[in-house]
């Protein structure tokens, strides 16, 4: 049964989940690096829980409850006390193999390995334990507490036991559970991203500006956000690495990623989190 939850990685989307699971009645041990972006992953929870106090959906008291489930870590080793570990670290297959190799060693023989990747191969992660019947994707989206889906990846050796065990979790934190086999880009990534990349395209063929190519999806088609304002949330240089999983991966000119993406990357230009990309988060 899982009590405790560890989440590796305290940035946009670690951060979020460590809340929905504190939310959800589990224990937290929210972990990174540096105690610095720890204590950063906190202070985005707290800020999105007085939100919803202030606005009258949370009690203060419930509030503290949540944050009181919530343990800082810097160190791979307090997972150990972890029935579960979502990886939520950087998007690099050496990193993520180097904290999966460590975790295998470190945690109980029962507990379940996930990762939050959006795009790396599930199957090829839990290659590296020796437990790949209990290394299973959990692909959250962002922002976390708001996007209901959870999209859960069977790795190739992934075990009935291990999905249904995350499948309640998803449940439990209020999710809208997708199961999809491994493969490049999953069901969600390989769908949403050449829409994303199109967009690109008829930006840098001129076709119109980027707030008119935005308010065709906004309006034409009832989506929150368009695609170019949602590539500077999920972050350039994300949508870039995703593009080349699903090109590598599929060897087909459909996925080949837009050279203006690619110069918005080189450029240091991410979206949100640098304060520009398409649009000037600056100000
Ligand atoms: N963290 C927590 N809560 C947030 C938030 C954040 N970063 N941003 C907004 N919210 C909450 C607000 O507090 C508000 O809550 P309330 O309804 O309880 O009051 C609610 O979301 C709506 O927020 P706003 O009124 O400020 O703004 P909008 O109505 O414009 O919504 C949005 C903002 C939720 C971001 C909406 O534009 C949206 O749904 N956009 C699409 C996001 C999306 O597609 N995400 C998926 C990205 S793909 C991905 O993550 C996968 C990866 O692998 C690439």
């Amino acid at each position: 049964m899982v009590q405790t939850i560890m989440v590796i990685g305290a940035g946009q989307m670690g951060g979020g989940i460590a809340q929905v699971a504190a939310q959800a009645g589990y224990n937290v041990i929210l972990n990174d690096i540096k105690d610095e972006f720890v204590q950063r992953g906190l202070g985005i929870i707290d800020k999105n829980l007085s939100r919803a106090v202030s606005k009258g959906k949370m009690e203060a008291a419930a509030k503290d409850a949540v944050l009181a489930k919530i343990k800082t870590s810097t160190s791979l080793d307090d997972a150990k006390d972890a029935d579960l570990v979502v990886e939520a670290a950087i998007e690099n297959m050496e990193l993520k193999a180097n904290i999966f190799k460590t975790l295998d060693v470190v945690c109980k023989p029962e507990a379940i390995l996930a990762t939050n990747t959006s795009s790396l191969p599930i199957t090829q992660i839990a290659a590296v334990t020796k437990r790949p019947d209990k290394v299973i994707g959990m692909h959250f989206f962002n922002p976390v507490p708001v996007m209901k889906l959870l999209e859960i990846i069977r790795g190739f050796m992934t075990s009935d036991e291990t999905y249904n065990t995350i499948a309640e979790i998803g449940l439990k934190m209020g999710k809208v559970n997708v199961e999809v086999k491994d493969s490049p880009g999953f069901g969600s990534n390989r769908i949403l991203l050449p829409m994303i990349n199109e967009a690109f395209f008829v930006l840098s063929e001129g076709l119109g500006t980027a707030e008119d190519i935005d308010n065709v999806m906004k309006f034409g088609m009832a989506h929150p956000m368009g695609p170019l304002a949602l590539a500077d949330l999920i972050g350039l240089d994300t949508c870039l690495n995703i593009m080349n999983v699903l090109y590598e991966g599929f060897k087909d000119s459909k996925y080949r990623p837009c050279p203006l993406l690619v110069k918005y990357v080189q450029s240091g230009l991410l979206g949100q989190k640098t304060g520009k990309g398409v649009y000037d988060y600056s100000k």
